[in-house]
């Protein structure tokens, strides 16, 4: 396990030919990374692509997944034995669009997160604050809150078998990245809070910043100190970019 870790999350992006134009060259341009490096592509292109992978640095993650751990009467829902079935790794749970769009709420998240757990995945939870909440001054009761979803629930040693990613909702897709400060000091928070549980795991605990970062903006967030590496969305698309990024990582 690498100190961090950058996450390509192709969201609704792409079919089949542009996905296997990105890994190739993804792998084409694949350096000796100083972090891990996973990309998390639609649902139906995660078999192929896990093949494609297969033997090279790059790890695979599904962008979401059922919260019950099935078999069973779940039309439309994709368990994460399925997911690890073919070759994820990890998946995202708690995506800020799974959680404002598709009404996803704290405690459906923290039985993701179970879920994910249980079938072998390490989930990557997304906590973030909106534009609004920002404003208001909430923003660390917002992220703590949701934390603390998880943690009541999955308890703190679970972490250790988890990425944690801060996407304020008012950076992602909008060009807007936080400022290193304002991104350093949401970190440090989450952070303190996993360490007034457990020393331990706060420190060894990966904490991705998310929301517009770019290979310009790379270097300066993964240099703070409490932001081991990002969860990528648009500049995962382009490989240069985001084979950038993964070299920005130290
Ligand atoms: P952007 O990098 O496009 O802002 O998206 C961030 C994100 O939501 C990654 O999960």
């Amino acid at each position: 396990m690498r100190r961090s870790v950058v996450a390509g999350n192709w969201k609704m992006h792409g079919v089949r030919a542009d996905q296997a134009r990105l890994v190739g060259a993804l792998l084409e341009g694949a350096e000796d990374f100083a972090c891990d490096v996973l990309v998390c592509p639609p649902f139906p292109y995660l078999l192929e692509i896990s093949r494609q992978l297969s033997g090279s640095v790059w790890r695979l993650g599904a962008q979401d997944l059922c919260a019950d751990p099935g078999p069973g009467a779940f039309t439309g829902e994709v368990s994460g034995t399925m997911l690890h079935d073919v070759g994820c790794t990890h998946v995202l749970v708690g995506h800020s669009e799974r959680r404002a769009l598709y009404a996803e709420d704290d405690a459906l998240i923290a039985r993701k997160f179970q879920a994910a757990q249980a079938a072998g995945l390490v989930p990557i939870l997304c906590v973030g604050e909106s534009l609004d909440e920002r404003e208001r001054g909430v923003t660390e009761t917002v992220v703590g809150r949701q934390l603390a979803a998880v943690l009541d629930v999955a308890g703190v040693a679970a972490l250790s078998r988890a990425i944690i990613a801060y996407e304020p909702v008012w950076a992602i897709g909008t060009g807007k990245t936080a400022t290193v400060e304002q991104a350093q000091a949401v970190h440090a928070f989450i952070r303190g809070r996993v360490a007034v549980q457990d020393a331990m795991i706060a420190r060894s605990v990966r904490i991705l910043y998310g929301g517009s970062v770019k290979a310009s903006n790379a270097a300066e967030l993964f240099a703070q100190p409490d932001i081991d590496g990002g969860l990528v969305g648009g500049a995962s698309l382009h490989a240069d970019e985001f084979l950038k990024i993964g070299a920005a990582a130290p």
